[in-house]
């Protein structure tokens, strides 16, 4: 019998699938989407709850533990409530988390925990309400912290926030975020900014993990953590007097050797690296064999054989994420 395992041929343990639900989102952040958004996949390209539920099932079948639900938003597909309950019943699921734009969270906080939701991650690049409208093209930064506010009162813990670092955008207000942290006892991890759009990305905005790091330390004592759970990318730190910041460096500092997760797009690729344009179509499994799982496991099994050692985002002549990141779900 071959082991439930997934393991690449770096040797590295596959135990988190990422899965995108919708490629359509309410705002148009700049390092996402051109400005006119991008040309919405049609509703049979999508896959159904019912195709992800049992693309999940044999993933956590085959070794599996973490699932995230990205988008585009995923809070704006219809059904979400539902879907996630029936993920969160998944045998062999043992972290199950979300992560959204924050938009919609002031309504939907309450019924993410009721729907067996534990934690969610929200994305939040600036506390300024003109900066916040640059970037994500519309209004909304009052939403997004009343959105904050209800998922802690909610008792959707964890609460991180995902700040994407911009040179010239938001290098200004890394101590703010962190005060922001203390006061609401929860976690910032700034993200270095990936040419995810070649054409919204210089290496000029490119703001490294360091240098985060030096103005984090020119004000508080930063005392780091242990990795908790099933590690991800992120370096954390506690702040005096409460709440965590860390850093994500892809970019600076990747942390490729122990990356540990698969991509399932809302069209129902599934991708082994966030920028690698390789991967296994799904969808097409699943509607041509509706009841034997064993060509599902051997696509998942394949995608993961073909993991990449490493991304080469740095190089500007290597592959690229040819899709958006709305697609493929950051
Ligand atoms: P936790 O389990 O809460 O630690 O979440 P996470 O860090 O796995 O998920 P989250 O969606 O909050 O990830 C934060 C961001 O880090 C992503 O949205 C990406 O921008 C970046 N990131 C996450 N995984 C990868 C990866 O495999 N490669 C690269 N280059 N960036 C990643
Ligand atoms: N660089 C870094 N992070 C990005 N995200 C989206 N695009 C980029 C990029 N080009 C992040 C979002 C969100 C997550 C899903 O991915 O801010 O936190
Ligand atoms: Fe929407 Fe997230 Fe893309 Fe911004 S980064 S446009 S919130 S999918």
């Amino acid at each position: 019998m071959t082991s439930p395992r997934l393991e690449d041929r770096f040797l590295r343990r596959i135990n988190y699938l990422r899965v995108s639900v919708t490629d359509r989102c309410n705002l148009r952040c700049t390092y996402c989407m051109p400005a006119g958004g991008v040309a919405p996949l049609g509703h049979g390209e999508v896959l159904s709850y019912e195709e992800i539920l049992r693309v999940a099932r044999v993933a956590l079948s085959l070794g599996i533990e973490k699932i995230r639900i990205t988008g585009g938003e995923p809070l704006v597909r219809r059904g979400i409530l539902g879907f996630l309950e029936r993920v969160a019943a998944l045998p062999g699921l043992k972290d199950l988390s979300l992560t959204t734009n924050g938009i919609l969270l002031k309504e939907m906080a309450g019924a993410l925990r009721r729907a067996g939701l534990r934690r969610v991650n929200v994305s939040l690049d600036t506390l300024r309400p003109e900066v916040f409208e640059r970037v994500a093209r519309r209004p909304g930064l009052e939403r997004v912290l009343a959105g904050i506010d209800a998922a802690r009162d909610a008792g959707l813990s964890p609460l991180k926030i995902n700040v994407v670092a911009m040179r010239g955008v938001n290098d200004d207000e890394v101590l703010d975020f962190a005060e922001f942290a203390r006061a609401r006892d929860c976690e910032v991890r700034f993200i270095e900014f990936m040419p995810a759009r070649r054409d919204a990305w210089d290496s000029g905005s490119l703001l490294p993990a360091a240098e985060i790091l030096s103005v984090l330390s020119s004000r508080y004592a930063l005392v780091p953590t242990e990795a908790e759970g099933i590690s991800g990318p992120c370096r954390t730190y506690l702040l005096p007097g409460g709440g965590r910041v860390g850093v994500i460096s892809p970019m600076s500092d990747h942390f490729c050797g122990t990356c540990n997760r698969l991509r399932l797009t809302a069209e129902g690729k599934l991708r082994s690296c966030l920028f690698s344009d390789r991967q296994v179509d799904l969808r097409r499994i699943l509607r041509s064999s509706a009841e034997d799982d064993r060509a599902l496991e051997a696509c998942i099994r394949e995608a993961v054989h073909h993991k990449p050692e490493r991304h080469a985002a740095s190089d500007p002549s290597a592959e690229q994420c040819g899709l958006s990141m709305s697609r493929v779900g950051g």
